[in-house]
């Protein structure tokens, strides 16, 4: 694919946005990121850089004015960037709701008058909540947010939204799935690739809830859905709300562990009751199968055997002393 569109990644050296990068310059985009590289990612930038078609301005999307910056000259906008997950939002809720909510709300709304194509919120199916193991969400489902990351997802969702006929972009949400599969970025803070690792290293693995189920989706697979949002026509996604995934990773945690089990038998595994996370959720994903034609062509067991492959490999020896870099535990100047 040629074009000359330039797509800003908000959040771009993150862990989904660092793939996504490398994912969109395959394609032939141009691609900005704008990231505050608050878990001292930069190596995630310099590894783009050169590349003739991306660029990086560093600054925080609270700031305007750095913003306004990043925004010069770009075609489409993808906000990934944010305090991600339950336990970081939880140990900053000032931060939390200084980004998540408050920061980003005000991204949106400074996105008009711009001239842009397609700007993308990149949402969570965490906004589901807590369903019936025998139910599946589908986007119409009721939203039932626990913790303070989901609520402040559903509360951009809906101000992104009430926008429709207001603005002069398309806007389309993405509810991503749990997150798994290498990257520049590695998160060892997400249950696949967690589970892979302390149970690939032998270390007691102590799972909490073992039958609550999620969906989970590889960091390729989104990297291809924004693409494909990216150039879809727009009555197909223009103020449209989908859930990113496929059935065929909607796993229950036990069911994950078993996955590793049959390659590492002897991993010593320890189940317990009533966690600190209630969350259960299976997805429907009918929409953007039935709208895009998109279909994960990763299973979680491709993500385990890929992962096992790289720490084989020694590729991650040093997740214990850079312990920012690979979880959500910490911010910069924090
Ligand atoms: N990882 C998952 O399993 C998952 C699942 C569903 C949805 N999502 C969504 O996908 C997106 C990306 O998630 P991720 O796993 O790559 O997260 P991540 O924490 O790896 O990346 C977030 C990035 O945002 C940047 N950032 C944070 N605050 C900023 C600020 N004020 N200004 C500029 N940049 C800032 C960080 O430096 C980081 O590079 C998030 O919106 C997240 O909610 C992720």
């Amino acid at each position: 694919m040629k074009t000359n569109r330039k797509v800003l990644l908000i959040g771009g050296a993150g862990y989904i946005g660092s793939v996504m990068t490398g994912y969109l310059l395959d394609r032939g985009w141009h691609v900005r990121c704008f990231d505050q590289l608050i878990y001292e990612n930069q190596v995630c930038v310099s590894f783009y850089w050169g590349h003739p078609h991306y660029d990086f301005i560093y600054g925080d999307l609270t700031v305007p004015l750095q913003l306004d910056v990043a925004l010069e000259g770009v075609d489409d906008v993808v906000i990934l960037a944010g305090l991600v997950g339950d336990p970081i939002t939880k140990k900053y809720p000032e931060s939390s709701q200084a980004i998540n909510f408050d920061g980003i709300l005000q991204v949106i709304r400074s996105l008009n008058g711009r001239g842009l194509n397609r700007v993308i919120f990149i949402s969570t199916c965490s906004n589901y909540g807590l369903i019936d193991s025998d139910t599946t969400a589908d986007e119409t489902f009721e939203l039932n947010p626990l913790s303070l990351y989901a609520k402040a997802k559903v509360a951009v969702e809906q101000e992104l939204l009430s926008l429709q006929g207001q603005v002069d972009f398309h806007a389309t949400i993405l509810r991503f799935a749990t997150a798994f599969g290498l990257s520049p970025r590695m998160r060892f803070d997400l249950t696949v690739n967690e589970f892979t690792r302390e149970m690939f290293l032998g270390r007691e693995l102590l799972i909490y809830d073992a039958e609550t189920w999620r969906p989970y989706c590889h960091v390729q697979d989104f990297s291809r859905v924004v693409d494909q949002v990216l150039v879809a026509p727009e009555d197909q996604v223009s103020f449209e709300v989908f859930n990113a995934g496929g059935e065929c990773n909607n796993f229950n945690k036990q069911a994950i562990v078993d996955e590793v089990l049959g390659l590492f038998p002897n991993a010593p595994v320890k189940y317990k009751e009533k966690g600190s996370d209630p969350r259960n959720y299976k997805v429907n994903f009918s929409k953007i199968r039935n709208t895009l034609g998109f279909e994960p062509k990763y299973t979680v067991s491709d993500g385990i055997v890929e992962l096992i492959s790289a720490l084989q490999q020694n590729v991650f020896s040093r997740v214990e002393e850079q312990r920012n870099f690979y979880h959500n535990y910490e911010i910069k100047n924090s």
